[in-house]
């Protein structure tokens, strides 16, 4: 608790942001871009593992106790994803890209989400963290509008025609040098392209469920777990690593994050999800309640107890 306090007011005497000179980081992506190992991104140490690991890379479907942590997770993950889609699409989610923060000494948090009409809650052992944006495309014009978006970062730092006949650097874009430069997301790169979002190419975190998993294999009756069956059986993903956008609604398809957000959103309402979720930690301790709010009315909020 101590150690937590004074994190935060170390933080807080912090002035990086006033500090923050946007022409360095321009001049660094544009340096960036020919010398790659010149340019990183620093992110804070997470002790953490991450889904594959804690699946140790095989999901069993009938191990229900972790089934059920594995619904929060994918729910957090997924809320979030349908909350930033037109900002923000990973495009290379996968069990590996997400860590999981422990509660330590086996405690539990009350993470309780917002949404306009209703609140609800789900208890759990780990936070979800994103991590490896490499391809990710990222629109911050709402936040502030001098950073702009990565299409902006492409068109600003590539000012070398990798389509013409005499490109002006060696090698793979992306590989060698450069950003990874896709002019248009296609089939031949799996539709990733960083300078524009795709609702449905986040879709590959629960594609690989999918895939792996025996849905039949499911002995349990419970309703919830059948509706989990259900559900990654309707995710559609078109190919093996990518996906273009698909903003249909049809029934019993899962198409795009909004509509994986919502399939999960109702799993995790269910009578017998909420009666397994309490159960799990009932004799536990709570390590503290993080507040999200779906509607976007306000920041995230956590509060030790
Ligand atoms: N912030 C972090 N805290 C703890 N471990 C991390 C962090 N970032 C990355 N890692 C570890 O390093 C691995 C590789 O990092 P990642 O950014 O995914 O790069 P790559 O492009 O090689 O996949 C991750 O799977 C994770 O195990
Ligand atoms: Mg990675």
């Amino acid at each position: 608790m101590s150690n937590f306090k004074k994190y935060l007011n170390f933080i807080r005497k912090q002035n990086y942001l006033e500090n923050f000179n946007i022409h360095d980081l321009e001049q660094s992506i544009i340096n960036g871009c020919t010398h790659r190992y010149e340019l990183c991104l620093l992110l804070q140490y997470y002790e953490s593992t991450s889904i594959y690991n804690l699946y140790n890379g095989v999901f069993n479907i009938q191990d229900i106790p972790s089934v059920s942590h594995l619904i929060s997770i994918l729910h957090f993950v997924y809320e979030g994803l349908d909350k930033l889609k037109d900002m923000f699409t990973h495009y290379d989610l996968h069990t590996d890209n997400v860590l999981l923060y422990k509660i330590p000494n086996d405690n539990y948090v009350k993470i309780i989400y917002h949404d306009t009409s209703k609140e609800y809650h789900v208890k759990s052992k780990y936070i979800p963290i994103i991590i490896d944006y490499g391809h990710s495309f990222i629109n911050c014009d709402e936040i502030d509008r001098s950073i702009n978006n990565s299409n902006q970062i492409f068109t600003t730092v590539c000012n070398n025609d990798i389509r013409s006949d005499n490109p002006v650097c060696d090698g793979v874009c992306g590989w060698d040098s450069g950003f990874f430069y896709n002019n248009l997301p296609n089939k031949d790169n799996y539709y990733i392209c960083s300078r524009v979002p795709n609702r449905s190419h986040d879709l590959k975190l629960l594609k690989s469920f999918r895939n792996e998993t025996n849905l039949n294999a499911i002995k349990d009756t419970s309703p919830y777990l059948q509706e989990f069956s259900k559900f990654l059986n309707n995710v559609f993903f078109q190919d093996q690593y990518g996906t273009p956008e698909l903003n249909t609604i049809e029934m019993g398809k899962i198409n795009n994050v909004e509509q994986a957000a919502e399939g999960l959103r109702s799993i995790i309402q269910m009578p017998d999800f909420i009666q397994y979720n309490e159960n799990l930690f009932i004799s536990k301790k709570k390590y503290g309640t993080l507040h999200i709010w779906v509607d976007q009315l306000k920041e995230f909020e956590f509060t030790l107890d």
